[in-house]
């Protein structure tokens, strides 16, 4: 066993003292009371956090496993928790302050954005007649107005169903189709390194005589020319103005759904998580707390895309639920240069900073110095989320943004979880570097041996499973009741129960500090956003010249992984046009999914390495894109000759 790592950031006195966490001892407390009294603890903070417009009859109901139900019967309404219940007390506060990709701004109080999503609500519900339960698709750029749509959709009920802005008419498509979304949300376009970028077109490209979208909503953001199609769109800022800016807010169920987010699995098509009212705005807000200890003076900026769980977590809704100031970004971190993060930290005095690796390590390579040039003494806490972050990153992170005094929170959790899992807290954890530490109060999660369910002993792997129900897990994959079993609950058992497995290893050190390893099964993290094997391959497959193709990750620099696809092309008359033939499968790629799937490296092979019964021996094609020496047994495969033939062409 190796020497135990020490931590080395242990909280500053200062800022512990004022915590909400102030110290290790309230946090073996707070976890020992969810651990012995689990219904209690949560009912605690259910009643201390939610404005119920009637109260809940029982905390879990559980008869339905692994279909759990939090706070049953009780009545909210999420968007009214993120905004009415501010306005006695913060009505002038900045709710979200806003810089656009060419430095405009906007700062929105709580009670302008009460007005604007009022306004927005009663335009879905008069204009559109979206009413409680219909799905409604938002594919929009990071403007205000997103935030404007989800609350609009929670305060009447509908299901949002964002779609990321990256994502190609097709991706665009299936979501929509699997969503049966009657309405989608979207702008014109938005900017990017100062340049128009259009959004409409994609829109109009998915929508086709056979889609059960009836109408488009459009924001005018860039005024770059659209087409209109007469009856089906229509301009959010013509229609906005004779909006009435009351709209009462629906009275929702707990258990009613909040908002749906595809993401990737292991196999087929991307699935669409369901998150439920109550539950899923606790954890949001609690976690806001604890996690970023965010105060009422402090602003706070998280960098992610509301298109991701991050952005809808942690930029709309725990944010607002819990009354804070978020900071809304429409650009890229690095332009017009690597500096543009942290002059807006100086500008706006940012307290907490939450980014993933990927943009770390970006800004690190393309502006080593540049936080040397602003004062970033504002900040407090900051924050890492998506995928593990590298020492150096890590290094660079703490010493020249963090000025060795801001406690790394690397926040540990998935689209499912609905918020972080495992995470350092601010003012109580003694820091390991890229280490994600102790399950947050409240999560009862473990490292489990996935043959005997039996928590692993320190320095041993296994997989990262929750073992009871939370309040902000998923609830469902839409419309597929049985995949979410098998996709989450098929996998570990605890005492002959199936438990949440989240698909990631991990490992415990002697000291009990968590470091998640990665995914183990076929879905790979390319700059912190989960993509599924399965989908680039069948994506790749849609070229008339493929045979074969097994998609695999590989270690990239910045993205963390790259996309690496290995090909058997059906006729050879491609040889020396194989350039040609890469850019053509991307091309399909960016048609099918989008440019975040682009392949990072494509090598045609003539055949891939099989068993005897045809499955794909994936093992060895991750070992000869990483440049390992291959330590599998290949004397089982069908032809292991393969093996050395692909090695070699990788090679080049
Ligand atoms: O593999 C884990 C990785 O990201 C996956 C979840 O991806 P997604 O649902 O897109 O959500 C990303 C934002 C929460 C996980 O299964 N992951 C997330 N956070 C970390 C991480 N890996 C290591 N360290 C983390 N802090």
């Amino acid at each position: 066993m190796s020497d135990i790592v020490k931590p080395t950031f242990h909280p500053n006195r200062e800022f512990a003292k004022n915590a909400r966490i102030k110290n290790m001892c309230e946090y073996h407390d707070l976890q020992a009371w969810a651990e012995e009294d689990y219904e209690g603890f949560w009912a605690h903070f259910a009643n201390e956090k939610i404005d119920w417009f009637k109260p809940y009859t029982q905390v879990l109901d559980e008869s339905n496993a692994p279909f759990y139900k939090w706070f049953v019967n009780g009545k909210l309404n999420v968007a009214h928790q993120c905004i009415d219940r501010h306005l006695t007390s913060r009505k002038n506060k900045a709710a979200i302050i806003f810089e656009g990709d060419r430095g405009d701004k906007q700062i929105i109080t709580y009670l302008e954005l009460y007005y604007n999503v009022n306004k927005f609500a009663n335009l879905l519900k008069n204009e559109f007649h979206v009413k409680k339960g219909d799905r409604v698709v938002i594919y929009m750029p990071m403007i205000p107005e997103a935030a404007y749509a989800m609350l609009a959709c929670a305060r009447i009920g509908a299901i949002h169903s964002i779609v990321f802005g990256g994502f190609s008419s097709e991706a665009l498509k299936d979501r929509i189709e699997d969503a049966q979304a009657k309405l989608v949300i979207t702008a014109d376009g938005a900017y990017r390194k100062d340049k128009p970028y259009m959004l409409k077109p994609v829109v109009d490209q998915a929508i086709d005589a056979n889609s059960p979208v009836e109408k488009v909503l459009v924001v005018e953001r860039n005024n770059e020319d659209v087409t209109w199609v007469a009856g089906r769109d229509y301009s959010y800022n013509e229609l906005i103005k004779s909006q009435s800016s009351i709209c009462e807010a629906e009275e929702m169920d707990a258990e009613d759904p909040l908002f749906l987010l595809y993401t990737s699995g292991s196999t087929g098509k991307p699935k669409g998580v369901q998150h439920n009212s109550a539950g899923y705005i606790l954890w949001a807000q609690m976690t806001m707390e604890w996690v970023f200890d965010v105060k009422e003076n402090d602003t706070y900026w998280c960098t992610a895309d509301v298109g991701w769980i991050t952005g809808h977590t942690y930029i709309v809704y725990g944010p607002l639920a819990m009354g804070a100031t978020t900071v809304m970004f429409e650009g890229v971190p690095t332009y017009p240069d690597a500096g543009r993060p942290w002059k807006m930290v100086e500008e706006y005095k940012i307290n907490q900073f939450y980014t993933a690796p990927t943009a770390i390590r970006v800004l690190h390579k393309t502006g080593e110095d540049e936080p040397s040039k602003y004062d970033l003494s504002s900040l407090k806490v900051l924050g890492t989320v998506g995928e593990p972050i590298d020492p150096p990153a890590w290094k660079w992170y703490y010493e020249a943004v963090g000025g060795s005094k801001c406690a790394i929170v690397d926040t540990y959790w998935q689209t499912e979880t609905g918020g972080h899992i495992v995470s350092p807290l601010p003012g109580a954890t003694p820091i390991k570097p890229a280490c994600a530490t102790f399950p947050l109060p409240g999560i009862i999660a473990e490292i489990l041996d996935p043959q005997t369910g039996v928590k692993v002993p320190a320095g041993e792997g296994g997989y990262m499973c929750v073992t009871r129900p939370w309040p902000s897990m998923i609830r469902g994959i839409w419309g597929d009741p049985e995949r979410f079993v098998k996709s989450y609950f098929g996998d570990v058992k605890k005492d002959g129960q199936p438990v949440y497995f989240t698909g990631d290893g991990a490992i415990y050190d002697e000291e009990g500090y968590i470091t998640i390893t990665g995914r183990t099964d076929d879905v790979i993290n390319v700059s912190g956003h989960r993509m599924g094997t399965a989908e680039v391959e069948a994506a790749c497959k849609k070229h008339p010249n493929v045979a074969e193709v097994a998609v695999v990750g590989k270690p990239h620099d910045i993205k963390g992984e790259g996309i690496f696809a290995y090909i058997v092309l059906k006729s050879e008359d491609t040889v020396g046009e194989e350039m040609e033939m890469v850019k053509e499968i991307n091309k399909v790629i960016m048609k099918e999914i989008g440019n975040i799937a682009i392949c990072d490296d494509i090598v045609f092979v003539p055949g891939l390495p099989k068993t005897r019964s045809g499955k794909i021996m994936r093992r060895i094609l991750r070992s000869i894109a990483k440049g390992d020496a291959i330590t599998q047994d290949i004397s089982t495969l069908e032809d292991p000759s393969i093996v050395a033939t692909i090695e070699a062409k990788v090679k080049g």
